[in-house]
């Protein structure tokens, strides 16, 4: 068996063959599609994870850096910048340092998970603190790649929504066809836009017969795709999803239209009561954000005997505070066997 290559290695032909030479790579893609057990049973349908957090730098966005990173560098880029709520900034710090560009990245002041803050500087990244929201960031990165020689690595570029489509090949080919239903966290709509296209890229070409509905799920508190306008101030303790105003709105509505699916919103209580629900009962620890997906099933209800993925788009580890914070304290006790027996009752 050969060792995995990274995903333009192995989805080349549905991403312009690119040469060898120039493909920037650490082996991203081949995430584990994982059948949940206790989520299956509770909800009454057949539910796979597909845990994207284990990602090389921990989320989904290397699956679109790979490839936008890649043009980039061939196109003779020197410099790249994004605005993020943390987890662009961290795939993009990291392919920038294997690409050898340099990388700017904006990021909303004081709402950045610390794990990914942490991968953004190590890697070697211009880290910028903006006061701001994330809208804001996104704005301008955007305005300096207009007036100056720097690649825009958001999802606005097209080539990260390219590479984005292989989490739905992935799923497919994992599957052996199509899921009923897809659920997925929803921000700056980027990644479910590129499900779909994804998925109906592999029916043209009739690899699946049929493409799945389209569920996405927003945070209350960041649900402008849900309440129809945008949000100024969005506020929800799932950091990564704290946006207000997608770019790729456009993308998320013909999804969900297409697929007659829905887009809806949960509560952060209802997002942390199924960020513990997996980790406790499934043995995934996700991030908040990525929670959504499953908090989405777990509130609005599924089709009976429907088989569903739900996309778990990073890594808990990322964002150590908000797993302490509503978890218990670990215990201190007396190094004795005694004390050991008495706290465990055995
Ligand atoms: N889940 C996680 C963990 C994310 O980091 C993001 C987006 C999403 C879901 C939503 O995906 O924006 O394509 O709808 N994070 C971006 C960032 C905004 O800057 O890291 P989307």
């Amino acid at each position: 068996m050969s060792a995995w290559g990274g995903l333009l290695a192995s989805y080349g032909q549905w991403l312009g063959n690119p040469a060898p030479s120039d493909i920037v790579t650490l082996n991203e893609g081949n995430t584990p599609l994982i059948k949940a057990s206790a989520l299956s049973e509770r909800l009454g349908a057949a539910v796979y994870l597909k845990f994207d957090g284990l990602n090389p730098t921990g989320s989904f966005k290397d699956r679109g850096m790979t490839v936008a990173m890649s043009r980039a560098k061939a196109r003779g880029a020197q410099a790249v910048i994004c605005g993020s709520t943390g987890n662009t900034s961290a795939s993009a710090a990291a392919y920038a340092a294997k690409a050898g560009l340099t990388c700017a990245v904006l990021v909303p002041g004081g709402y950045v998970a610390m794990g990914k803050l942490a991968q953004a500087v190590m890697y070697g990244a211009t880290v910028i603190q903006i006061d701001g929201n994330f809208d804001l960031t996104l704005n301008l990165a955007r305005q300096l790649g207009e007036v100056a020689p720097i690649t825009v690595v958001n999802s606005i570029n097209p080539d990260r929504i390219d590479g984005q489509m292989t989490g739905a090949f992935e799923v497919c080919d994992q599957l052996d066809g199509a899921p009923d239903i897809l659920s997925i966290p929803v921000g700056n709509a980027g990644n479910i836009t590129a499900y779909w296209r994804g998925f109906t890229t592999y029916q043209d070409a009739g690899i699946i017969s049929r493409r799945p509905a389209m569920w996405g799920f927003q945070a209350a508190g960041a649900a402008p795709l849900v309440l129809g306008h945008v949000v100024t101030e969005p506020d929800t303790i799932a950091t990564a999803i704290r946006i207000g105003n997608p770019a790729s709105a456009d993308g998320a509505r013909r999804a969900v239209n297409e697929s007659e699916g829905q887009i809806r919103s949960v509560t952060d209580a209802e997002i942390l009561e199924a960020y513990q629900f997996l980790a406790r009962h499934e043995g995934i620890f996700c991030e908040p954000a990525s929670a959504a997906s499953v908090a989405g099933l777990l509130v609005h209800g599924v089709p009976e005997g429907s088989t569903i993925v739900c996309v778990l788009t990073g890594n808990g580890l990322k964002d150590p505070d908000t797993a302490l914070s509503i978890s218990p304290r670990p215990l201190s006790i007396d190094a004795s066997v005694d004390a050991l027996r008495a706290t465990l009752n055995i």
